[in-house]
This record gives C-alpha cells, sequence and structure tokens, in this order.
C-alpha cells in the first residue's frame, strides 16, 4: 500500500525561558493509506506536538512531512489552510464545535471552505448525521446535546468533506466505555468504508487496540511500532462467522488437535440450544500466527 504520510528526521523544540525543551526527535514514520495508526504515549510523551505536526498546524523545528508526497513543512501558512481545508479532517478531545450552530450547521461547516452549495451542504451533512444515528438531533445546539452524541457531530463534521486523513487527538478522552466503544465503532466504519487513513493519538492502551498499528513514544521519540490486528475487525470476523453458523452455512468443523471427530461432536451438539454450539474458530486456531485477540486477552497484553 502507498504510504500518505511520511516524517524524516522530524524534531521540534520549544524554548521555554532559558531552557529548550526536546518535545519530539528523530521522528522517521510512514502511514499507508487506508491505515488506522494509533500513536501511544504517557501523557507528555510528545503525542500531541507529534500529530500537530503530521498536520500540518505547526512547523517543525528539524526535518520534514510529506502527506499525499506533498512537503507540507515548507508550505506557506496560506497553501496549509487550504491544503487542511482539502484534505484533512479532526476530531478533537473537547468536541470544538461551534457552540451558537446547531448540528447540520456544524457538520456543514468544513463543505463551506469546499464552495459547495448551502442545498448540497446541508444535504450532506443530514446524510451525515444519520449515519451517526443522530437524526432526532439535528437542529440541537451542542448545549443541547450529551458528551457522546457532541461527538458524534464531531465525527460527522471531520468526514463530512471526504478527507483523506482524520486526525483524532484523544477523541474519548471526556466519555464513558460504552460511549467510547460506540464512537469507536462510528469511527472506525467510516474509515473502513472510504479507505481514509487515521491517526489516533491517546493514552489508553484500551483505545489503541481499535487500531491496524500501534506507535508507542516516550519522551518524544519511538520506542515501539508493532502492527495489531484492530478489536473492531476481530469483532466483526467473529460476528460475521457467528451469522454464518447461525445460518448453517459454513461446511463442518475440523476437529482441532485433541477434540473428538467431526462426527461425535455433531452428535453431542445435537439437541443443544444454539448458546452451547461451540465457537466457530476457523481463522485464529492454536498456533496460527493470528492468535485469537479476544478483549480480555487484549487487555492483558
Ligand atoms: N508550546 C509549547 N511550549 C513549550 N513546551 C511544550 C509546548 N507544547 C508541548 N510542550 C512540551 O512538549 C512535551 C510534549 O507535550 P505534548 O505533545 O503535549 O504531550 P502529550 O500530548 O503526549 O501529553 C511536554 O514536555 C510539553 O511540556
Ligand atoms: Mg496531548
Amino acid at each position: 500500500m502507498a504510504s500518505i504520510i511520511k516524517t524524516v528526521d522530524l524534531r521540534k523544540a520549544y524554548r521555554v525561558g532559558p531552557e529548550v525543551v526536546v518535545a519530539l526527535d528523530c521522528i522517521n514514520l510512514e502511514i499507508a493509506e487506508g491505515q488506522v495508526c494509533c500513536i501511544l504515549g504517557t501523557s507528555g510523551s510528545g503525542k500531541s506536538t507529534l500529530l500537530n505536526q503530521l498536520a500540518g498546524l505547526e512547523k517543525p523545528t528539524r526535518g520534514n512531512v510529506y502527506i499525499l508526497g506533498k512537503n507540507i513543512s515548507k508550505m506557506t501558512e496560506k497553501q496549509l489552510a487550504h491544503f487542511r481545508q482539502k484534505s484533512i479532517g479532526f476530531v478533537f478531545q473537547s468536541y470544538n464545535l461551534l457552540p451558537g450552530m446547531s448540528a447540520i450547521e456544524n457538520v456543514a461547516m468544513p463543505l463551506t471552505f469546499r464552495g459547495v452549495s448551502k442545498r448540497k451542504r446541508t444535504a450532506i451533512a443530514k446524510e451525515m448525521l444519520k449515519a451517526v444515528g443522530l437524526e432526532s438531533r439535528m437542529k440541537h445546539t451542542p448545549a443541547e446535546m450529551s458528551g457522546g452524541q457532541q461527538q458524534r457531530v464531531g465525527i460527522a463534521r471531520a468526514f463530512a468533506a471526504r478527507p483523506k486523513v482524520v486526525f483524532a487527538d484523544e477523541p474519548t478522552g471526556n466519555l464513558d466505555t460504552k460511549t467510547t466503544r460506540e464512537i469507536m465503532e462510528l469511527f472506525l466504519n467510516f474509515s473502513r468504508q472510504q479507505k481514509i487513513t487515521i491517526v489516533l493519538v491517546t493514552h489508553d492502551r484500551n483505545l489503541a487496540n481499535y487500531a491496524d498499528r500501534i506507535v508507542t513514544i516516550m519522551d518524544g521519540r519511538v520506542v515501539k511500532d508493532a502492527a495489531n490486528q484492530s478489536l473492531f475487525d476481530v469483532e466483526k470476523e467473529e460476528a460475521a462467522r457467528k451469522a454464518a453458523w447461525e445460518n448453517d452455512q459454513l461446511p463442518p468443523q475440523e476437529p482441532a488437535p485433541g477434540e473428538p471427530p467431526a462426527e461425535e461432536q455433531k452428535a453431542a451438539n445435537e439437541g443443544t440450544e444454539p448458546s452451547a454450539v461451540p465457537e466457530v474458530n476457523t481463522a485464529f486456531g492454536e498456533g496460527q500466527e493470528n492468535e485469537k485477540q479476544t478483549p480480555a486477552a487484549l487487555e492483558e497484553k
């Protein structure tokens, strides 16, 4: 897959009085198109600084950032603003919705910069709000919505203009566990459907498990960079296998080593309730590289 974001020897240092704070150093990252990449690190490790660099919100002290082959570190502020409007979406921890505006107006906002007509903007915004389950809250202002609902608006807004990349800085930091899960599902649904690259910044290991790749940073440097089987995809595959099993579309399961042959198993299963049917688990057999990752197993890592 082609890489959509690339950094070369990226460094960002801040001068604070007589001191120099090195927030990022020697960052060489390449992010593939359509990848959900998580930047994981503790508070103060440099995550937000890195996100700001990747999105062209701040200039590097040294090194370069390329997005879609363009060196954004060399762009003027005007070129950068135009580039961000055209290719980038943002999701923030504190939602950053405009308080005086309705959900529709907030979602339609990025399309204004794209020169889309008001009628079309409104139509797209309504579609997006429907897609995030806010059909009945379209005319509400942020103050008239819960945190989870506001973040749904935030996500609808980020994806409305079909950006190439969506950057999210602790997008569920203010939400409870159940809402976090719902928000991540929405996020990943859009990403998978539209093949949009996601760069997700968090300190939360559980959230990182929704990503395809986890880049861990510490004191402004990458200390670990590893592929991850997205919890979202694991859950989707499991649900699909369960549905196929229930619809009786699967061939008889191969007995795993040490299990009784298929005939015996079939006899044993007869007359049992569906909930007692052993889980179909063909893709993640023991000893295979992709060991099955249940949420509990992931938390242990
Ligand atoms: N504008 C700034 N001026 C000075 N130091 C900064 C600035 N922004 C960030 N830093 C410092 O850079 C380091 C990384 O910060 P940040 O990227 O916000 O971390 P994280 O998002 O991982 O919590 C911290 O030590 C922070 O104090
Ligand atoms: Mg931060």
